[in-house]
């Protein structure tokens, strides 16, 4: 369906022109007087000087022409040359109406899908999956999901860290602590053994003891260097070791990345990426790309436009080690091969923009990716604690990711116990599912780009604008609906009446910016628009509740009119919360 600022911007342009005026001129925006109006339009203002005419002039042969609108009611003129609309309450129940009989609830799908590849996630293998991480996962996965909702072909790919120096310090440890395991002989011939081992609380111990071990023993740190270079360089027994790690850390993260209800397609990583680097490096060196610098091999990125200075993107170390910008780079070629991807959009640190500004020239200079292929860095702040520092436990240390869930989630279980509204069987899941519209809601409603602070008790508070709020407006609305069918009445077949009073009225003009709201939280990959929508949208819905006596209505048409306004209202929420990544329980 056309969105409902575009009817009624066409509806202008027809009054535009008819007045003698171009129809580029009708602009509508949201009125930002809504007491005086819904909708307004500033073109005759833009349009004052190509016609040497006062705007209100303007204005006032557009309104004119808008008296027998099927679509706007009370247009008027005001000073300098404003002009002023409210919506027909017939036209906003009919356009709320088609809304209701379509599947997309009338959202406007890409009219050529594109194939998008979503780079997050980016856990490092063998380290515990910290808060850091969340951001990641979050917002990658909402920006996947929104990408599909917009019709899409889309591929999440969590783009693994496994293959860099963490596995040197593991591998380095376990060989100190069992010389004797067959990945350690040299002369080893046989097949190695198909358990790990280890398990996964083990390696999450020998993990942090290695990287102190490190930081303090020089020669154990040139050790782990070492290691990994073999690793690197195809070392048998090493490669095996590098397996069970793999497959010991995949599956606990698979288990973490579940409870957060993340998905992704692709679990590929940087060692993928290995097969192509010494072909890459090749060529760049071949076609003069790239050239060594102070022993390093490197490609300029720097462009004459530039303000400031841009290093270049190192590709090849002087001791032949590959970095974060060759693995990006070899990952981009492999993408280009097997999904040929219209748009490749980045989730990371927004500390690593510098790094993704360079991957990206380097890969446009160098042909790796073509101009038609757009790059995108969506690059997020830091989650910080109370104290506005990096969000840490209580102790100091590096939050886990199970910890912090299961901290709100033992938050929202005091809760739900004193509300008493859900059996006690239910009580677990109910839980579980408000705190993560709590985690997610809190992350996702701020501006990606900025840091934000983490805050237990705002973030799990019913009241407010907060991910349990707006489950509690939808838990409302599902908690009415079931009413109406208790008492013998059917939910199908309703349909959405013209506006009985204001609050009603202000309830439908949100609903129908759905479209509108979705399409341009794509375009600018803004999911935060999705939540103050909701926010705006479970206001809206929460004030009409308070104001109107919905079951106890007693004009049968009028109060079957509500329901289908609430059975709308309730599926626009929830196609919004399902792009956030949560959902809503059945009580609360
Ligand atoms: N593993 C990285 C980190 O923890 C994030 C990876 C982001 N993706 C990428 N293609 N570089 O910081």
């Amino acid at each position: 369906m056309k969105k409902i600022m575009d009817l009624i911007a066409e509806e202008l342009a027809a009054a535009f022109e008819a007045a003698g005026y171009d129809r580029e001129y009708a602009k509508v925006t949201l009125s930002n007087r809504p007491d005086l109006c819904e909708y307004q339009c500033n073109g005759a203002m833009a349009g004052a000087k190509a016609y040497r005419k006062a705007p209100i002039m303007i204005a006032n042969d557009v309104a004119a022409r808008l008296g027998d609108s099927p679509c706007l009611e009370e247009v008027n003129a005001v000073n300098p040359g404003f002009i002023n609309m409210k919506i027909k309450k017939e036209y906003l129940a009919d356009y709320l109406n088609q809304m209701s009989k379509d599947g997309d609830l009338g959202l406007e799908t890409a009219k050529e899908p594109k194939s998008v590849v979503v780079d997050y996630g980016g856990a490092n293998v063998a380290k515990p999956l910290h808060v850091g991480h969340l951001r990641s996962a979050i917002i990658g996965e909402g920006i996947k999901r929104l990408a599909k909702k917009m019709g899409h072909r889309v591929l999440g790919d969590i783009h693994l860290g496994d293959w860099g120096y963490q596995m040197g310090l593991i591998i380095t440890e376990l060989r100190e602590r069992q010389p004797e395991l067959p990945y350690f002989q040299e002369d080893f011939e046989g097949e190695y053994p198909k358990e790990a081992p280890f398990t996964i609380g083990e390696l999450e111990e020998i993990y942090p003891k290695a990287s102190g071990r490190a930081k303090e023993d020089e020669d154990y740190r040139r050790e782990a260097l070492e290691a990994t270079r073999l690793l690197q360089n195809g070392h048998k027994g090493y490669r095996a070791v590098w397996r069970h790690i793999m497959d010991v850390s995949v599956a606990d993260l698979e288990k973490n990345y579940e409870s957060l209800n993340v998905h992704f397609d692709l679990w590929k990583g940087e060692s993928d990426a290995q097969a192509y680097i010494p072909d890459m490096i090749e060529r760049l060196k071949e076609e003069g790309y790239a050239h060594i610098d102070e022993g390093a091999l490197v490609i300029d990125v720097q462009l004459e436009s530039d303000t400031k200075e841009i290093p270049p993107c190192m590709i090849q170390k002087s001791d032949g080690a590959s970095l974060y910008g060759t693995t990006d780079l070899a990952t981009l070629i492999q993408r280009m091969e097997d999904y040929d991807p219209d748009q490749v959009i980045y989730l990371a640190d927004k500390r690593q923009d510098l790094h993704f500004l360079q991957v990206f020239r380097a890969a446009r200079k160098t042909g790796i990716v073509p101009e038609k292929t757009k790059l995108s860095f969506l690059g997020f702040g830091t989650m910080n604690g109370k104290d506005g520092k990096p969000f840490k436990t209580r102790d100091g240390g590096v939050m886990r990711l199970e910890n912090l869930i299961a901290e709100i989630v033992d938050e929202m279980r005091g809760k739900i116990a004193e509300n008493r509204t859900v059996a006690p069987e239910e009580a677990e899941a109910t839980a579980k599912m408000v705190g993560m519209s709590a985690i997610k809601y809190g992350d996702l409603s701020n501006q990606a780009s900025k840091d934000y602070v983490f805050d237990v008790e705002r973030f799990t508070s019913f009241e407010g604008n907060t991910g349990p709020y707006i489950l509690y407006t939808i838990v409302r609305i599902k908690s009415i609906l079931n009413k109406y069918q208790a008492d013998g009445r059917e939910l199908s077949g309703l349909s959405i009446q013209p506006a009985h009073d204001e609050n009603e009225k202000a309830l439908m003009l949100e609903v129908v910016k759905y479209n509108d709201v979705i399409a341009s939280a794509y375009e600018e990959l803004a999911l935060h628009k999705i939540c103050a929508y909701i926010y705006d949208l479970a206001n809206a819905f929460n004030r009409f509740y308070h104001e109107t006596k919905i079951l106890a209505e007693e004009d049968e048409e009028k109060r079957k009119g509500y329901i289908a306004l609430l059975l709308l209202t309730k599926r626009v929420l929830e196609a919004c919360i399902d792009v956030l990544g949560f959902e809503a329980p059945e009580r609360m």
